[in-house]
């Protein structure tokens, strides 16, 4: 099978991204894992890319260490300080998002899990998962040449839970980032899958959707069937995605999420934890029985982690890996081989479970293993031939369809769904739609208080089912409408999770909501109308958005009142029934979309008990096709519905959602944060400081030290000069280590004091290393300029233009410039060096700029016409050049071109040089 992609990906990879306003418009996707984190970045008309960190590596260790100084270290850094101080760094932060905190009772709403980091602070999960991202953040604004990154997508596998997932975005938002999605890490590489086309609908593709359809036409889109398991650190999981792609252009229309499964049971982690055994127990039984167990000592058993992990890289390609690891622990080394087949027979427990996601997907799917167009594996750890195989075995195939990065899949999937969320980027379209896959239910109760809930003898409650197994997908969204007079409670649940699968597998409570104010708005209402007859009701929408989210998105009282109106309309003769039926407002809309064609609005309605009346507003009037038309008056009853919106309370102390930060706890984690980047930036800024102060010192110090006599630097200072100077550096270098120093202003001023000290000195030796040179070059300059003027001069006398004055002017300017040089030089001859020189370089640039200046008039006076003779050729071409341009100001601009000036000496130098050089070549 030919694994190259073919040639058309590419060119639509690139175009599939554009942004229509380039201010503001990055945004980046992070691909969370347990272990590492990969960041993808979207730029305006460069498409989509994978960032690379510091190192240059693709991928991040999700590690965050906290030094004893206080700094904290990310990534590989982090890695290699846990491996010194296991209890000063968090290496898997990601595994603390949503949990309780461990002697907390375990429910769907607890209190949050804190981190006490040795010696640090405590943190939530959430403020872990934040500096990652904001480790993330500094890697795509890096690749983004400094750009600001303010919008965000998160990749998670497909078991994290509502509240896990409120977590993550929580996360996002204290490191100041808008998150545009918590996307399934599955869905994410299918996506990637569907952009790179390679389920580009090949010539059996189609001929089988042919077959499907039973038509004989060619289909217009083929509909493959693929399923993504990924292996990653934390666990497996298996997703079958229903990929729609147009025949014509080759290109994916529509993703579908039709299952996911898993199974925390093998995972990259576990499996480290086999090889870290084998490894654990070499080293054991090497120092003996009486030595203290390996497992007991944590420094030994981050390392032996860190081999165990490249190890199983290792045996994935080869049968055998030979480990040394040095001074392990009392100077000893660790030496061993371990073999591939040991470790498949130490893990065989879990790769017998590597299947079980494989099944379940398909049972969820309703499909069988041959309904599957490809298998494609992703995630580290399906690098191992022993897992591949699993999975194979599962479905009877020979092979698996590798045919995404492993590594990069997710967050390249991840970087395009957060572009088409995004207002600013315009991208291919492509639909996708995931599965929220669990029922959802509300009880409703005319009581607003708490513990009302109850079906016995309540002729209040109400159990309605929002979204049933099948529709619970991402996005939906439905109406539940109410008839309700007072204010009431309702509580949302997750329904029983009959794969059970999920955390909370059990109903579980999502958000008990208060609605509030609906007495109030609707006697307003009342008093405003006019109606006759009013009925109220209140309408309530439900989400589930892209991120897996609930949300209920509006709460509002509508009151249908039933009034009559008189007005013009447009009748066809024929039809003459139109008088006498009810119109329904073309104001009322009950339904809105939003664009996916998962979305349905139903409405449940629910009798409260309160209200007998419930009415049909479904069936509105559509617009006639009419032949003839005339007009008439006529009178109609109407149903007006007046709307007003109602607030809606959440009950924070019960239910998955009351685990989202509210605003206060949400400012205080964002203090938190920047507490810690203010200062690790004021580390980085003193760390700087002092380096460059340090530097400064050394090289100065070594320059005047080691200063020979035929350096400028020695000429231009006295020996007591230098002595002293050099003292001054050494008391700076052991002022360094003084308290004083500890502060970043202090390490400023130090080094201003000390350029204070040298620059003059430094500045004699450079003026010394110029000056006679320059000297030189403008005396000879304004020879040359005197020379070349006289000859126009003597032109002008022989054809007697009457304008040698003007040339008398500049010679004369000429010789005063010979004879400044030379006052100059004999000045400074007399004046020691180590005194402050008679005249700087940057005079005598200035003296030639004024020269040039000079002379280049004296160049631009008009040529007298010759008499008889064809003038020059040098001489004709002036003149065309004059006849051409008319305005002077052309003219100067084009000569100031040819001759270069420039605002700073140097250049000014090579312009007075040249300026008359230049000219002897006319
Ligand atoms: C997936 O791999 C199988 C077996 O190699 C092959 O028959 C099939 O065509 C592949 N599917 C795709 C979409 O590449
Ligand atoms: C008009 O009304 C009559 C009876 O009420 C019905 O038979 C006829 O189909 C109606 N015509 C139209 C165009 O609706
Ligand atoms: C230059 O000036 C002359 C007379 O003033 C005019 O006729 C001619 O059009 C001008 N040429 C240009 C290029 O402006």
């Amino acid at each position: 099978m030919d694994m190259r992609p073919p040639a058309f990906p590419i060119l639509a990879f690139l175009l599939l991204l554009i942004a229509l306003s380039t201010c503001n418009a990055n945004l980046m996707a992070v691909d969370l894992g347990m272990g590492y984190l990969k960041v993808a970045i979207a730029r305006p008309g460069k498409g989509l890319e994978l960032v690379t960190n510091e190192q240059s590596k693709r991928k991040t260790p999700a590690a965050i260490a906290f030094t004893t100084e206080g700094e904290r270290l990310f990534g590989d850094a982090a890695v290699a300080y846990a491996a010194k101080a296991p209890a000063r760094a968090v290496l898997d932060g990601r595994s603390l998002i949503g949990q309780c905190q461990p002697d907390a009772p375990e429910g769907p709403f607890c209190e949050r899990r804190r981190l006490s980091v040795h010696g640090v602070a405590d943190f939530t999960g959430e403020e872990i998962v934040a500096m990652l991202l904001g480790m993330a953040k500094s890697q795509a604004t890096a690749a983004l040449g400094g750009a600001a990154v303010k919008d965000v997508a998160v990749t998670v596998p497909p078991w994290f839970d509502e509240r896990q997932r409120l977590a993550i975005a929580d996360a996002a938002r204290i490191i100041g980032l808008n998150c545009l999605g918590v996307v399934n890490s599955n869905t994410a590489a299918a996506i990637k899958y569907a952009l790179d086309g390679k389920a580009k609908p090949t010539e059996e593709a189609i001929a089988a959707q042919k077959g499907k359809d039973k038509k004989k036409r060619t289909p217009k889109s083929v509909t493959q069937r693929v399923m993504f398991y990924d292996l990653g650190t934390s666990g497996a999981s298996a997703s079958i995605a229903e990929i729609t792609s147009d025949v014509n252009s080759g290109h994916a229309s529509r993703i579908k999420m039709l299952s996911h499964a898993w199974e925390q049971g093998v995972s990259g982690r576990l499996l480290d934890d086999v090889v870290v055994d084998r490894l654990a127990d070499a080293f054991d039984k090497q120092r003996g029985p009486a030595a203290t167990p390996s497992r007991q000592i944590p420094r030994v058993m981050m390392r032996l982690r860190k081999e165990a992990q490249k190890a199983k890289e290792v045996l994935s390609a080869n049968m055998e890996r030979f480990v040394s690891i040095g001074s392990l622990y009392d100077d000893l080394d660790l030496k061993t081989t371990l073999y591939r087949a040991d470790f498949e027979s130490d893990a065989s427990p879990m790769f017998d479970l590597v299947g079980g996601p494989v099944r379940m997907a398909l049972s969820r799917a309703e499909l069988k293993a041959a309904d599957l167009d490809a298998v494609v594996p992703f995630g580290g750890v399906t690098r191992t031939p022993r897992v591949q195989k699993e999975i194979c075995d599962t479905l009877g195939i020979e092979t698996l369809n590798k045919s995404i990065n492993t590594d990069e899949a997710a967050a390249m999937g991840a970087v395009f769904f957060a572009a088409t969320q995004s207002s600013t980027f315009r991208v291919r379209k492509l639909d996708f739609e995931d599965l929220y896959g669990r029922p959802i239910s509300a009880e409703v109760d005319k009581e607003a208080k708490a513990g009302a809930f109850s079906r016995k003898g309540n002729p209040g409650f109400q159990k309605v089912s929002l979204f049933a197994e099948g529709d619970s997908r991402m996005p939906s969204k439905k109406t539940l409408s109410l008839n309700k007079k007072e204010d009431f409670s309702f509580r949302v649940f997750l329904d029983v999770d009959k794969t059970g699968l999920s955390r909370f597998p059990e109903r579980t409570l999502y958000a008990n909501i208060k609605v509030k104010g609906v007495a109030d708005v609707l006697k307003k209402m009342k008093d405003s109308s006019k109606a006759k007859k009013a009925i109220p009701r209140v309408a309530l929408t439900f989400h589930v958005d892209r991120s897996g989210h609930i949300r209920i998105g509006t709460a509002e009282s509508s009151v249908d009142e039933t009034v009559v109106v008189e007005r013009e309309v447009v009748v066809d003769e024929k039809d003459e029934n139109t008088s006498e039926s009810k119109q329904s407002p073309t104001a009322e809309t009950s339904s809105e979309t939003e664009g996916s064609p998962s979305e349905e609005t139903t409405e449940a309605t629910v009798s409260g008990g309160e209200e007998k009346e419930s009415k049909d507003q479904g069936n509105s009037k559509k617009p006639k096709t009419k032949k003839k038309k005339k007009t008439k008056t006529e009178k109609s009853t109407q149903t007006v519905v007046l709307r007003s919106a109602l607030s809606i309370e959440y009950d924070g102390a019960e239910g998955m959602f009351g685990m989202q930060m509210s605003g206060k706890q949400l400012d205080a984690a964002k203090k938190t944060l920047k507490d810690l980047e203010d200062a690790d930036k004021e580390r980085v800024e003193r760390a700087d400081a002092l380096n460059s102060l340090e530097g400064y010192i050394l090289e100065t110090r070594s320059k005047v030290r080691n200063a020979e006599e035929d350096d400028d630097l020695y000429t231009v200072s006295t020996e007591e000069e230098r002595e002293k100077l050099v003292s001054a550096f050494d008391e700076a270098e052991d002022w360094m280590y003084t308290e004083d120093a500890k502060q970043t202003a202090n390490l400023r001023k130090k080094h201003h004091e000390l350029q204070r000290l040298y620059t003059p000195m430094e500045s004699r030796a450079l003026e010394l290393s110029k000056r006679p040179d320059a000297l030189k070059m403008l005396s000879a300059a304004a020879g040359l300029s005197s020379e070349r003027v006289s000859a126009l001069r003597m032109l002008h006398v022989e054809r007697n233009s009457g304008r040698e004055a003007e040339f008398d002017e500049v010679i004369e300017f000429t010789t005063s410039v010979r004879s400044w040089v030379s006052d100059m030089e004999t000045a400074q001859a007399s004046k020691p060096l180590t005194e402050e020189p008679v005249v700087l370089v940057r005079t005598i640039m200035e003296k030639g700029l004024k020269l040039r200046e000079a002379v280049e008039k004296a160049l631009k006076i008009e040529p007298p016409p010759a008499p008889e003779t064809p003038p020059p050729e040098s001489e004709s071409k002036e003149s065309e050049v004059t006849e051409t341009t008319n305005s002077t100001s052309a003219e100067d601009g084009e000569n100031n071109d040819d001759l270069d000036v420039g605002p700073d000496p140097q250049s000014a130098k090579a312009g007075a040089a040249s300026g008359s050089g230049g000219k002897d070549e006319l």
